[in-house]
Order: structure tokens, then sequence, then C-alpha cells
């Protein structure tokens, strides 16, 4: 291998050290640090981030880059190029005053949104919400793009996806949704109060640690805790944390939060040891990440064949189950229903949620929407996909951070997840034998060695369109979304 070339990696190996350092930090900040640290924590990681920041940016990282690439031969070094570049000239674009302001606003905005949603009133975060769309604008500007500026937006989180793509996309799966929904609204409904009661705690980690071990999700390289938020965080090499939220109330939020973070997890314990620590030692992208924590929480962890395994554990922990059919519990699980919150909805109704968000947020972006027109937009958009209209602004248009964090792009993430999730499922299925067998005699480690051979080990040396191509053969393609809830929801519900 090229002199430069290795040194280039050395370099960003070594950023990366300190970016492993920023995601400890994180990670206690979520979970353990006392509430009075706050304020000096996020001071040290301004200080580490900054740092680390201006190392990724400077001379040195652009002139190792301008000299290793001429050595770069293989694919992946190849890719590592293209990356770096990348992202590298990304960050040069953005003039750092800009980005300052953007910082401070955005964290304004932040404060401002909770308070906004406390008291229910959109007026007071309507302001910031302002500054932070229009400097968002700005910063699509400076990214650059051909003909949408929310591309410029959306290329931060799915690399190679176009603004126009994904609104050809949304009428004819929306279609699908909305009728789909009409037709389990009128059939018979799967009695979901079995899965109110009250679960200990202590009783749903057992349960939970129980199908992470199950699910190959390893003990000795990531560990399992508690916060507000479910997420997933690697710090390291075989450092790969999550966490997770039980509601002693409903049941459904312990098992499925973790399935879906196992998910995630399992996608990063799955990068090799060579690409770690370099910008292609990641995931693909926020979309193909979604899609292999929605695989596990909904196809597989929803599925019949699944809790044919798990259900006499359940009831060995829960025995107020054991009065309840496997059918019934299986059935209550994937109950469908017109919601208004988005972080609550099923399978079926989840990607209205998110076409509603994704068609503002491209029409705020675009100018072709005003911040003062968005609780209105929000609630005729919720009545026309969903049938329903919040009665409050923290049911409706506050319920969510991204808009406060300037996470414009992000939001599509969500639907990619569950669409390349169900393209990725067909691909299993063709290329593995009785999969369904395999599912209800707890047998995973086929499917997520097949998930390791075509997308893990693959990190993100491929963009998600490439990287989908390969596995099925075309890129993304919402039908093999439509037949899974096609094919599921006609067995529920009887259709
Ligand atoms: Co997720």
């Amino acid at each position: 291998m090229g002199e430069n070339l290795e040194k280039l990696k050395t370099h960003l190996r070594k950023i990366s050290k300190f970016e492993n350092a920023l995601s400890l930090l994180h990670w206690d900040l979520e979970t353990y640090m006392p509430r009075n640290a706050s304020e000096k924590r996020a001071e040290i990681i301004g200080e580490i981030a900054g740092y680390t920041f201006k190392e990724f940016t400077s001379d040195k990282t652009f002139e190792l880059l301008l000299k290793a690439e001429n050595e770069a031969q293989t694919t992946e070094d190849k890719a590592l190029i293209r990356v770096t570049k990348k992202e590298f000239e990304k960050s040069k674009k953005i003039p750092p005053e800009l980005f300052i302001e953007f910082q401070i606003e955005s964290s304004k905005a932040q404060n401002a949104w909770q308070l906004a949603k406390k008291e229910d009133d959109f007026n007071l975060f309507k302001p910031h919400l302002e500054k932070i769309v229009n400097l968002s604008k700005e910063i699509a500007e400076h990214l650059g793009y051909e003909e949408n500026r929310y591309d410029a937006l959306l290329d931060n989180y799915e690399p190679g996806l176009n603004t126009k793509d994904l609104l050809n996309m949304l009428p004819s799966l929306r279609n699908f949704l909305i009728n789909l929904l009409e037709k389990i609204e009128n059939s018979t409904r799967p009695k979901k109060d079995i899965l109110i009661g009250k679960f200990e705690v202590k009783k749903q980690k057992i349960l939970s640690e129980f199908i992470l071990k199950k699910l190959n999700f390893d003990f000795n390289s990531g560990r399992l805790d508690l916060s507000e938020h479910p997420f997933t965080i690697t710090i390291s090499h075989n450092d790969v944390r999550i966490t997770t939220k039980y509601d002693e109330r409903d049941i459904r939020k312990g098992i499925f939060g973790t399935i879906h973070e196992c998910g995630h997890a399992l996608y990063e314990m799955g990068i090799p040891e060579k690409l770690r620590g370099l910008p292609i030692g990641n995931g693909a992208s926020m979309g193909i990440h979604e899609s292999q924590s929605r695989f596990w929480e909904n196809i597989i962890g929803r599925s019949y064949n699944f809790w044919k395994y798990f259900y006499p554990k359940l009831t060995e922990i829960f025995p107020h189950f054991s009065n309840i059919s496997l059918e019934e519990f299986w059935r209550s699980i994937n109950t469908v229903e017109k919601s208004l919150v988005r972080v609550e909805a099923d399978e079926v109704t989840y990607n209205l949620h998110i076409m509603l968000r994704f068609e503002i947020e491209e029409g705020l972006i675009n100018d072709k929407i005003k911040v003062s027109d968005l609780p209105e937009m929000w609630n005729q958009k919720m009545k026309e996909y969903l049938g329903i209209t919040p009665k409050s602004y923290k049911e409706g248009v506050l319920q969510d951070i991204h808009w406060a964090l300037g996470s414009f792009g992000y939001f599509p993430s969500y639907m990619l997840g569950n669409l390349y999730a169900a393209q990725i499922y067909y691909s299993l299925l063709k290329d593995l034998e009785n999969i369904d067998e395999k599912i209800e005699n707890g047998e995973f480690i086929e499917i997520l060695n097949w998930l390791r051979e075509k997308i893990h080990s693959k990190g993100k040396i491929y963009e998600p369109q490439e990287l989908i191509s390969q596995i099925s053969g075309e890129k993304l393609n919402p039908n093999y979304f439509i037949d899974y809830l096609n094919l599921k929801y006609k067995k529920i519900y009887n259709l």
C-alpha cells in the first residue's frame, strides 16, 4: 500500500480517537451523569468537538488527501478518498461564522421548543424556527445543489438520493397506506388492552437481555442501559452501547425499543476492524441504518414465528399472559390505528407521519411554505392522511425536536428505513431457506450473517442506492414494502 495512503489513514484514525472520547462523554451525559454537571459537560464536549473539527479540516488532511489520491487502487481505498474528500469539502463550504451562528440559534431554539411544548404555545417557538429555517437555507446555498435546495440537506443523511425521486415515490405509497388503513379501520380490531398492565421493570430487563442474547447482541462488546430516549452509540471497536426505556404499564415500549436499538447495534458491531476509525467505517446512510433497526424490530420482532419462540419465555416471566393465546398476543402487538404521535405509530401509519413532515420541511426550505402556516398545514395534512386532527400543538406540530435542532433532511430516513428493510427482507428470503423455521426455533445467526455479508461488512464503501442494487438487483423500490404490509395485515385483520 502507498506510503501516503497509510499516512492518511493514521491521521484519520488519530482524529477518530477524539470522536471515541466524545461518544463516551455523550453516552454518559444521557445515562448516568449527575444533573449539575450538565453545563460543564457541554463546555468539555464543545472544546473537544471544536478541536476534532479543526484537525479534520486542517491543511494536513488536505495535503494527505491530495498525495494519497493516486495511490488508492482498491474499491475500499477509493471509497475512503471519495468519502473523506466529500466530508472535507462540505465542512469547508460553510463559513465558520455561519456554523457558529447556527449552533447558537439551534441551542436557543431547543430551549424555546421545550418551553413552547410545555406551554402548548406555537408562537413561543415560531420566531426561533424562522431563524433556523433561514440559516438552514443559507447553509444549503453554501453546500450547493443542482435543482432542489432540499437536496443539499437530504444529502447529509441519504447521500445520492434526490428530492425529486423521493417526491415521485410518495403519491402511490400514500394512496396505498390510506386505503389499507381504511380497510383495517372497518374490520374487527385486536384487543390492545391485553398489553397494558403492571410489568415490573426488573422483569422487563430480564426479558430484554434474554432477547438480546438470542439475537446475537454481544454483551462482551456492548451494554444495555436506560435513558429517557432510547439510542445506540458506538464508543469504539468492541464497544457498542444501546439504551432502552421501560414503561411499567405498557410492555411494548421496552421490548420493541430494545429490539430496534439492537438492530442498530448489530450493524455497528458488524463493521469490520479494517474500516474502523475511518470515515468509511460507519453505516452507509441514516436510511440504511434505520433499515437494520426496523428489520429486527418489525419484520422479525413483530412476526408470528418470532413470538412462537419467545412467548413461552414471556409467559414464564409474566404469568399474566398465560391466559392469552399466542395468536391473540401477536395480533395485539400489530394493532393498527390512527394516532397523533409519530413515535407511537404502527408500521402502517408510520410512513404517513413521515410524509407529512417531509412535505412540510421541503416546502419550508424551498420557500413554498411559511413558518406561520405550519400549524394549519400540519392539521390539514393530518386530516387528509390520517383522518384525525390534533387538539393541541404538543400533539401536533410541536411534538418532534428535529426542526429545533435544524435537522432538515433527516425525517425521510425513517421512511426510507422501512422501505429498505422490506426490500432487504425479500432478498434475504430468496437467498436463505427455511427462514420461518429458523426464527421459530430462535436461531437468528444465519440471518445476521447474511446481513453482515451484504450490508454490515461494507460500512460506508457504497452509497445507499448502489448498496441496495447490489443486494436486490434494483434501486429503492417501495413495492416491496407494499407487498410486505399487504400480506401481513391481510392475515392479521382477515381483509
Ligand atoms: Co432508529
